[in-house]
């Protein structure tokens, strides 16, 4: 049996909570923050977090003060990451489609860099900056077409994804970038999908780096920066035993196999890894249904809480943490007026009765920011602990 060294507060006081609601482990949170800063600092590699896996302010608050930078996909976010502590000269700023009050915002703000994904987003960038008088930093995120093992939503990196500039049209870029004279070119990105957990994957993309650099190099242009993007993957089946994500490995890969080259800096922009451990999705059990072939849980939290079962079949654990009654087959559903609102299909529980507190783990990255309010449902409210002590 493996000690949990991040026990749940009690259960008492679980259920004085409010429902459906986010409950943070900020300890957890704050020493995979010590552990994650430590190992980037011996190899010197610049971590930022992606604020779309979670951007609650006390979440942001608490990763922007351990002074980590930030990777934002929208104006929105580099909003909250700037509002949050995170300072603009550690902000990256990907996504297939940024509109123009989205890119002033970055020019304004100073942004350490642009991941541009495509010719035409790349004139207007510069186009943007001559109106301002200003030069915008830029990379070019390549689409390297890797593949990588992981739900078909969630790879990036494949020449058939909308992401990136695919290799068989670098060259129009660079020519054309060359002429360009509001943008300074830093950098290279990349980002080959989420929740991996094959290290032979990001082995995969240090070699197709290595070998794209090379291109440049022949070119005789030279990248400050190579930005490797996210993707490490969490223990969603044991995430009481394993709670931090494997980052030694992770980053050992990259040490191993990548050419870093003089005086480059090394970025990574990791979501997930960072906080979904951190995060429960708390509920109460509203009724039980004995269907004519099934037995249902029906819960107050619903897809519109977490919608990863949902959209990804994902697997989160559950457990009824009120009951020590024997246990008994479910199929865990929410409220939500859609087939699909169900978190876990024939699951056994302790047996559940209403009333009972069911937690769900490994919710805290694309969780309560992917939360809707479809079926005019409240958001759902979050609550953090902290050395035992529960506070809003
Ligand atoms: N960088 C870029 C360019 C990305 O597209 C992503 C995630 C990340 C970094 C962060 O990846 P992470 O370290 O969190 O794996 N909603 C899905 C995940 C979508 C990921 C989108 N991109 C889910 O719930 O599994």
């Amino acid at each position: 049996m493996v000690k949990n060294q991040y026990p749940l507060p009690a259960v008492e006081d679980l259920q004085q909570l409010d429902t459906p609601s986010y409950l943070y482990n900020l300890t957890l949170l704050n020493d995979t923050l010590d552990g994650l800063q430590n190992l980037a600092s011996q190899y010197g590699f610049e971590v930022h977090y992606a604020i779309k896996a979670n951007a609650n302010p006390v979440i942001m608050q608490t990763i922007s003060k351990k002074g980590f930078g930030a990777d934002c996909v929208s104006g929105g976010e580099i909003e909250a990451a700037l509002a949050s502590g995170f300072p603009a000269q550690k902000v990256v700023y990907a996504g297939v489609g940024k509109a123009d009050h989205e890119i002033n915002l970055g020019l304004d703000n100073d942004i350490f860099c642009f991941n541009v994904e495509s010719l035409p987003e790349l004139r207007i960038i510069d186009d943007l900056a001559k109106q301002k008088g200003k030069i915008a930093p830029i990379a070019l995120r390549i689409n390297p077409d890797v593949p990588a093992e992981t739900h078909h939503y969630i790879t990036t990196g494949l020449k058939e994804n909308k992401f990136g500039i695919n290799l068989d049209k670098l060259s129009e870029v660079l020519d054309v970038m060359r002429t360009l004279e509001n943008i300074r070119f830093e950098g290279l990105h990349f980002h080959i999908g989420s929740q991996l957990l094959d290290m032979a994957d990001f082995k995969g993309l240090c070699i197709r780096v290595n070998e794209i650099q090379k291109r440049f190099r022949d070119l005789r242009i030279f990248p400050k920066h190579l930005n490797l993007g996210g993707g490490l993957g969490i223990n969603y089946r044991h995430p009481q035993e394993k709670p931090v994500a494997d980052f030694e490995n992770y980053f050992e890969v990259f040490h191993k196999y990548l050419d870093r080259h003089d005086q480059q800096t090394i970025h990574f922009e990791l979501g997930r890894s960072i906080v979904g451990n951190c995060g429960f999705l708390l509920s109460k059990a509203l009724y039980v249904k004995e269907g004519s072939v099934k037995q249902y849980a029906i819960l107050d939290a619903g897809m519109t809480d977490l919608i990863r079962p949902a959209l990804y079949q994902a697997y989160h654990k559950i457990e009824n943490i009120s009951s020590q009654a024997k246990a008994e087959k479910y199929d865990v559903v929410g409220p939500v007026c859609e087939t699909s609102d169900c978190f876990a299909k024939e699951i056994y529980l302790n047996k559940v009765s209403r009333g009972d507190s069911i937690i769900i783990y490994s919710a805290g990255a694309y969780g309560e920011v992917m939360a809707s309010r479809y079926n005019c449902r409240q958001l759902p409210k979050s609550y953090f602990f902290e050395n035992g002590k529960i506070f809003e």
